[in-house]
């Protein structure tokens, strides 16, 4: 089956978020003081989140990307992955990490079929490392990324680029992409939460990929199916490739394929979108076409295109923790 939105983009790739919760804070995805957790009787239960994706896979999701806060903090998160893995019909399991619990993890999320990793890696200097996570340990990160390179994961980089505070490492960060298979995902600053002045952390995708392009060759990397929407390059002489996600100065809305669904069950066809559906009601409900009918209707609301730019001055924050990058 395939699920096709009002503009005709086929839609094959569900975000799915296991918990709110996180053993870091970083700066451009939760406030200071952290964000108030959820009760738990809100968060769903595996149970739920299995219906939930495996309705999905039925209509046409061929790739999940299991998110958090960070997904590896939930209990008994490596069974649900195994349990997902063998879903019939679901082509990639991928997950999105912070890095800190791989050096124990890594072995058992490749054994349960997770198929790739992407872990966040902002810098390479222990204290600007510490300060955008707001305590992180990036000895730690280093650790957890040895340990899933053990395991037998290709390896995915992501790197949040702030005017001012990590910027100056975007070359450094590329180069991971010279010696190692690595891919390397440079991602704009989005406003995720309330910043005043939030454009002046932003640098253009086009102006990293310049900088990044002063010191390496690069040449253009054709679109795969089912990728995300980074433009990428390989790197002259390396192993690996380098890209760009630029939400904010270019749309890759055209080419979206993506649902969300957050760990209380709130379902968004966008991520900065306003609307969202509560599976929950439908979770509870004994008819069996109630799911599969909601996520339908996800599908056909999902929006042409986002509206945010550098030019908006204000925006509501979207609380990322909950909707997973
Ligand atoms: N801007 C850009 N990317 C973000 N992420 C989270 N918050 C933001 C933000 N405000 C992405 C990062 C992180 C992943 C969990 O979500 O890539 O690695
Ligand atoms: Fe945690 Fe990821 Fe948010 Fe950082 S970006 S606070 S690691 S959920």
């Amino acid at each position: 089956m395939e699920l096709i939105d009002s503009f005709g983009r086929k839609i094959n790739y569900l975000r799915l978020s296991v918990t709110d919760r996180c053993n870091m804070r970083c700066r451009y995805c939760m406030p200071a003081g952290g964000v108030g957790k959820l009760r738990h009787e809100d968060i769903l239960s595996y149970e739920d989140l299995f219906r939930i994706a495996s309705t999905a896979v039925d209509l046409g999701i061929e790739k999940i990307r299991i998110t958090g806060g960070e997904p590896l903090v939930r209990k008994g998160i490596t069974t649900f992955l195994a349990r997902l893995a063998a879903i019939p019909g679901l082509k990639q399991l991928v997950l999105t990490t912070n890095g800190l619990m791989l050096g124990d993890m890594a072995g058992e999320l490749r054994a349960a079929g997770v198929q790739r990793l992407n872990i966040s890696l902002d810098s390479l200097k222990p204290e600007t490392f510490a300060c955008i996570t707001r305590g992180g340990d990036l000895a730690r990160v280093k650790a957890g990324i040895a340990a899933a390179e053990r395991a037998g994961f290709p390896i995915k980089i992501n790197m949040v680029v702030m005017r001012g505070v990590n910027d100056e490492e975007v070359v450094e960060v590329a180069s991971l992409a010279l010696h190692k298979p690595y891919t390397v995902r440079f991602i704009e600053y989005m406003p995720a939460i309330k910043e005043k002045n939030w454009q002046s952390l932003l640098v253009p995708g086009r102006e990293i990929i310049e900088r990044v392009g002063e010191r390496f060759a690069l040449s253009p990397v054709a679109r795969k199916d089912l990728a995300g929407p980074a433009r990428e390059y390989r790197v002259h002489g390396g192993a690996g490739t380098i890209g760009v996600i630029t939400p904010i100065s270019g749309h890759f809305c055209g080419d979206c394929n993506r649902i969300r669904v957050t760990a209380t069950g709130m379902a968004k066809g966008c991520l900065f979108a306003a609307t969202t559906l509560d599976l929950k009601p439908h979770l509870r409900t004994s008819d069996p076409a109630a799911l599969h009918d909601a996520v339908r209707r996800l599908v056909t609301f999902k929006p042409g295109m986002h509206e945010l730019s550098d030019r908006q001055a204000d925006h509501d924050p979207f609380a990322m923790n909950c909707v997973g990058g």
